[in-house]
C-alpha cells in the first residue's frame, strides 16, 4: 500500500495505460480521480477498483481551457487536495505529416501536449494540492523515429522538453515532474495503429522489441514507483519502458 492516504488524478482513465494506472492507485491504497470523456467507462472503472474516495470526472481535454478549471474544481470540492497527477490521455497517430491536416495536428497537440501543461499549472495551487508527484505518460515516439508518426511524436516531444523544465521551476513548491516513454503497448491505441500501418509493418516493430510488446500494467508499474516518495529524488527524467526498443 505504497500510495495510501493519497489522492492522484488520471487522465485516460477509461481504458488503456490509463486505466491501468488507475487501477495500479488504487491497489496501492490511493483514492482516484477518473477523467476521460466516456463517464459510462469511467463508472465502470471506478466500480471495478478497491478501496474508497473514487471519483468519476468526465472531461473533454480537446477543449482544456474549459475542462481542466471545471475537473480541478470537480476532483477537489470540499477541501481535498491532490497528491498526484499522471497524464495518460492521448491521440495516437492521425495522419503522416504529409497528409495531416492543421485541424489534425492542433487536436492532438491539445490532448497530449497542451492540456497536460494548463493541468499542471492547476496542479500547483495551494487550493489544488500541496506539492506532489506529476507524471506525463509520453512515448519512445519522442526519441526514436517511426515512418507516419512526425506529429504524434513532436507532441511527445513537447512533453519530455517541457517536463526537463516544469521539474526545474517547480521544485520548490515540492513538486517533481517526470515522463515515462513507452513503445508499443497491447492497447486499443496498438490496434488502431496497426489498421493504419498493416499488421506487418506493427510484427516487424515488434520484433525490435527484444521483450515483446507490453501490458498496460507495466507502464502503470513505472508509473507508481514514480508516484510513491520511494523516488523522491527524481524528478525531470524521462524513464524508458520498452522492452529494450530504444537499447537496440
Ligand atoms: N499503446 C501504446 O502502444 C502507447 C505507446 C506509447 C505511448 N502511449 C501513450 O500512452 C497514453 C495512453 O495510451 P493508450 O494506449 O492507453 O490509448 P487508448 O487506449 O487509446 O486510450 C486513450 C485514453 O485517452 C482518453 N482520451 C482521448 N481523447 C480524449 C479527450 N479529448 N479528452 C479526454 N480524454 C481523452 C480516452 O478516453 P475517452 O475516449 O473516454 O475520452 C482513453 O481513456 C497516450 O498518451 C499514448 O500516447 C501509448
Amino acid at each position: 500500500m505504497i500510495l495510501k492516504g493519497q489522492m492522484i488524478l488520471v487522465t485516460g482513465a477509461s481504458r488503456g495505460i490509463g486505466k491501468a494506472c488507475a487501477r495500479r492507485c488504487a491497489e496501492e491504497g490511493a483514492s482516484v480521480v477518473l477523467v476521460a470523456r466516456d463517464g459510462d467507462k469511467l463508472e465502470e472503472v471506478r466500480n471495478s477498483l478497491p478501496g474508497s474516495g473514487h471519483l468519476v470526472v468526465p472531461a473533454d481535454l480537446q477543449n482544456p481551457e474549459e475542462s481542466v478549471p471545471n475537473l480541478f474544481d470537480a476532483a477537489c470540492a470540499d477541501g481535498v487536495k491532490l497528491t498526484g497527477l499522471v497524464h495518460a490521455a492521448g491521440i495516437g497517430v492521425s495522419a503522416p505529416a504529409t497528409v495531416a491536416s492543421m485541424k489534425s495536428m492542433l487536436e492532438s497537440f491539445t490532448v497530449n501536449y497542451f492540456s497536460f501543461m494548463l493541468m499542471v499549472r492547476h496542479f500547483i495551487r495551494k487550493k489544488y494540492s500541496d506539492g506532489g508527484s506529476i507524471v506525463a505518460v509520453s512515448s519512445v515516439a519522442a526519441v526514436a523515429g517511426w515512418k507516419g508518426v512526425s506529429v504524434y511524436a513532436g507532441t511527445k516531444g513537447a512533453l519530455n522538453a517541457s517536463v526537463r523544465s516544469l521539474a526545474i521551476e517547480l521544485a520548490d513548491r515540492g513538486v517533481r515532474v517526470n515522463a515515462v516513454l513507452p513503445s508499443n503497448i497491447k492497447t486499443e491505441m496498438l490496434e488502431s495503429l496497426s489498421l493504419i500501418t498493416g499488421e506487418d509493418a506493427v510484427q516487424r516493430v515488434e520484433a525490435k522489441q527484444p521483450l515483446g510488446f507490453g501490458d498496460a500494467e507495466d507502464v502503470a508499474n513505472a508509473v507508481i514507483f514514480l508516484l510513491n516518495p520511494a523516488s523522491r529524488f527524481i524528478t525531470g527524467s524521462s524513464l524508458t519502458v520498452d522492452g529494450g526498443y530504444t537499447a537496440m
